[in-house]
């Protein structure tokens, strides 16, 4: 393969010059292939580096990364979920599987030509700063069949997922109780698949948001106990009719698998305990999240944190590498990007959409622009007042809640509206646009999308182990008008 340094684009729409890059995208996942779409609308020349034998990542037929589990529906209803240049099939509910969805992230790669953009059983092993002259650039190098290739880049964009590395954070009393039978076994949900493999076991569950709420409701009757662990509970409280009990933070596990848990609410530390109600503990189930780790970059050349972490640091927008020189290198590395970083995101393939489109405009400047000391500085500030903002809570630095969380901090809805209106400084609305974040009507579409997105957080159940009947809800949209209506009379 060979490589060309960025070249000079005139693009129709605005008059300042525009740069092309060759831009590497690692993973065909989603977002690897939502950014690979907005590359090439930007201009640019974008190959996608895939491990796999197709696009889809998770929710690929055959995905290097098993995380889905054995029955899962998506959280998510489709009218939320799908790009809006690209609606689902009208054959398939509002709750799909992982096969509906995997159908659509291909059929997306096909409409707007992206699969011919893909290397496919490519697994990138580096990704590091190129020597070259001028502008910075990057080295890839990527393995096919155990045969080692390299090239060089304008830039990368790193879609390789966060799904795939446990955050395993140890329980009070977890050596003791596990000191106290050998078959007791504490696992993560990244390996959870079949609720039939803890049937007659009494599981407590550690981690109240997605993957708590779900692996509780489907171990509950199958499980001879569940006990769910996580900070929206106050004091321990136990439904023996339904074979369930709440419990706080702060929890301890006890040789004899009892649980303690402080009485009146945990997480100070120092509180007294009480004996929770319920069979011994024989096995635990971790729902506990994920750490960040990119195994082919090398945080201290690139001047990034992040392997084993709940965070990845500098980065401006959540998405553009954003750390000072390195030493005796060049000025800053903008080049380097990362799609899909945020977590709860509420509608992944539209959010990926806006960070994509973000990002390729970003690239589309000239390097003086982009790498100049003013942009660097304006990057630097901003990861300087997120951090700023979630104080100690790290793991929340990427954690786009749908309201505000504070000062400084930003639902994923004005995150996506912050972007696009970046975005519109160089790639302006226009109502031929012939993509839906380029049309005046972009603003309501995410107003529409946001508020039926509202209405499912309102039937989310109160309490993990609960029925899932949101899952059974039907969304009927009309986009023109804004107007939606559900049908939840199987609810
Ligand atoms: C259990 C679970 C359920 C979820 N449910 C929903 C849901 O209902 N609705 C929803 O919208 N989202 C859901 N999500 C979120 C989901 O992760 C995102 O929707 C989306 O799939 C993320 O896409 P991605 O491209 O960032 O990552 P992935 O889908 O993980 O794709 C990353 C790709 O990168 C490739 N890759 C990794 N490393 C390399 C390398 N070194 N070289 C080359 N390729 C590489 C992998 O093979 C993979 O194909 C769920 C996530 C989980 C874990
Ligand atoms: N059906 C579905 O579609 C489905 C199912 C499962 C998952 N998902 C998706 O998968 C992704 C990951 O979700 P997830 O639920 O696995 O991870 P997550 O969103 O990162 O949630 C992990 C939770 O565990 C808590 N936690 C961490 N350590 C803890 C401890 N020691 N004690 C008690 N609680 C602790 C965290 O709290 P802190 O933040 O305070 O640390 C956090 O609330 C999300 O995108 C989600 O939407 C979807």
């Amino acid at each position: 393969m060979c490589s060309a340094a960025a070249a000079v684009l005139s693009v129709a729409t605005t008059s300042a010059p525009r740069l092309s890059r060759r831009v590497a995208v690692i993973g065909g996942g989603s977002a690897g292939v939502v950014t690979a779409r907005f590359l090439k609308r930007a201009g640019h020349d974008a190959t996608i580096f895939e491990s796999g034998s197709t696009v889809g990542g998770v929710w690929a037929d055959n995905p290097t990364n098993d995380v889905v589990y054995k029955g899962l529906h998506t959280n998510l209803p489709t009218v939320v979920m799908q790009s809006p240049d690209l609606d689902f099939a009208s054959s398939v509910p509002s709750y799909i599987t992982k096969e509906m969805l995997g159908q659509y992230i291909e059929a997306y790669g096909r409409e707007f030509g992206l699969l011919q953009l893909a290397t496919f059983g490519a697994t990138v092993t580096r990704v590091a700063p190129a020597a070259s002259e001028g502008a910075p650039r990057w080295t890839v190098e990527w393995t096919v069949d155990d045969v080692a290739h390299s090239d060089v880049f304008d830039a990368v964009v790193v879609a390789t997922g966060h799904y795939n590395k446990p955050y395993m954070p140890s329980l009070p009393g977890e050596e003791n109780w596990l000191a106290g039978d050998a078959a007791r076994r504490i696992t993560h949900s990244l390996h959870y698949d079949d609720p039939d493999d803890f049937r007659g076991q009494s599981v407590l569950v550690v981690g109240g948001r997605s993957s708590g709420v779900d692996i509780a409701r489907m171990l509950y009757g199958v499980a001879e106990w569940v006990y769910v662990l996580e900070k929206k509970c106050t004091s321990a409280t136990t439904h023996a009719a339904e074979a369930v009990t709440h419990v706080p933070l702060g929890t301890r596990l006890c040789r004899n698998g009892r649980l303690a848990a402080p009485r009146g609410g945990g997480g100070g530390g120092g509180e007294e305990e009480e004996e929770v109600e319920g069979p011994p503990v024989t096995k635990v189930v971790l729902a506990t999240g994920y750490v960040y780790s990119f195994p082919f970059l090398d945080e201290t050349a690139c001047g990034l944190t992040f392997e084993g972490e709940r965070f990845v640091t500098p980065l401006y927008q959540h998405l553009m590498h954003a750390a000072r020189p390195f030493p005796g290198g060049h000025a800053a590395r903008p080049t380097l990007g990362f799609v899909g970083i945020p977590l709860a995101v509420p509608c992944p393939i539209p959010f990926f959409e806006c960070q994509a489109a973000f990002l390729a405009e970003q690239w589309a400047k000239p390097d003086a622009a982009l790498h100049g000391a003013e942009a660097t500085a304006r990057r630097q500030a901003w990861v300087a007042a997120m951090r700023d903002a979630v104080g100690s809570r790290d793991q929340d630095l990427h954690y786009t809640s749908t309201s505000a969380r504070g000062p400084g901090t930003t639902s994923a809805w004005a995150y996506m509206r912050e972007l696009l209106r970046a975005t519109h400084a160089t790639r302006p609305v226009d109502e031929a646009g012939d993509c839906w974040l380029e049309r005046p009507s972009w603003e309501a579409r995410l107003t529409t999308v946001e508020a039926v997105y509202a209405d499912r957080g309102a039937r989310y159940p109160k309490l993990p182990w609960e029925d899932d009947a949101y899952r059974r809800c039907e969304y009927t949209v009309d986009w023109a008008s804004g107007t939606w209506s559900v049908d939840a009379s199987r609810c």
